[in-house]
């Protein structure tokens, strides 16, 4: 069966700068025998977790929105590559609030001790394409920080990351000289399941 990879696009920019990467990694990732699916967060309405803690009790989110969708898909993925600009230092909101709405999966591991990804043998492996505008770098170790405690609820590992900085205008990416083709690279890598996940994060970062 074709590995199945998740692409989730966070910006609100379409086919802005990560958006462009993101679907050349699945391109990538399906040039590499992927299955691939492609979801734009701002296509979807998800409103952001309320705290109510419910989900401690019960495990599940009790929010009837569109994230119970992306949850599904969140859980049947073998490989997802997350996207987002860098809005004031960190992930944008829109990304933000799908990852909070994983507090569920949180209280199923670590409250429940029942994790809905169960199957521990599952290779599942991860990847963030993030994009700034600004000279500055210091972003992206918040973005390391975010992702690594959401892949952990995730149950997935953290395999690589695309980080660019100094590209702010919508679509500027195309204008780079290897970033599309690194974001290529990096989506077919993500799904050769010969290759074992590597002991740390790679980390591709460009200016
Ligand atoms: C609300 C907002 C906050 C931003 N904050 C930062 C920032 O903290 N650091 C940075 O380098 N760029 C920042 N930017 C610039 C974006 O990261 C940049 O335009 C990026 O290319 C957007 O990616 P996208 O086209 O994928 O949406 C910000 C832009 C906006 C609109």
């Amino acid at each position: 069966m074709a590995m199945k990879v998740l692409g989730i696009s966070a910006s609100p920019r379409l086919k802005g700068n990560s958006d462009l990467l993101l679907r050349e990694a699945l391109n990538g990732a399906e040039s590499a025998g992927a299955q691939v699916e492609y979801i734009r967060l701002c296509d979807l309405n998800i409103s952001p977790c309320v705290e109510c803690n419910s989900c401690y009790k019960t495990g599940r989110c009790r929010i009837e929105d569109d994230y119970q969708m992306v949850l599904a898909k969140l859980i049947e993925a073998d490989r997802l590559i997350f996207a987002t600009p860098i809005f004031f230092m960190n992930v944008c909101a829109q990304a933000k609030i799908l990852i909070d709405r994983c507090q569920c999966l949180w209280a199923n591991k670590y409250v429940l001790k029942k994790p809905l990804i169960t199957n521990g043998e599952h290779d599942r492996r991860a990847m963030v394409i993030a994009v700034g505008g600004t000279k500055s770098k210091k972003m992206f170790d918040s973005v390391r920080l975010t992702m690594k405690y959401y892949f952990d609820v995730l149950d997935m590992q953290y395999v690589a990351n695309l980080f660019i900085n100094k590209v702010d205008d919508c679509g500027q990416i195309k204008k780079h000289p290897i970033a599309l083709k690194e974001a290529y690279r990096l989506g077919s890598e993500l799904v050769s399941s010969a290759t074992p996940p590597p002991k740390k994060t790679i980390d591709v970062e460009l200016t």
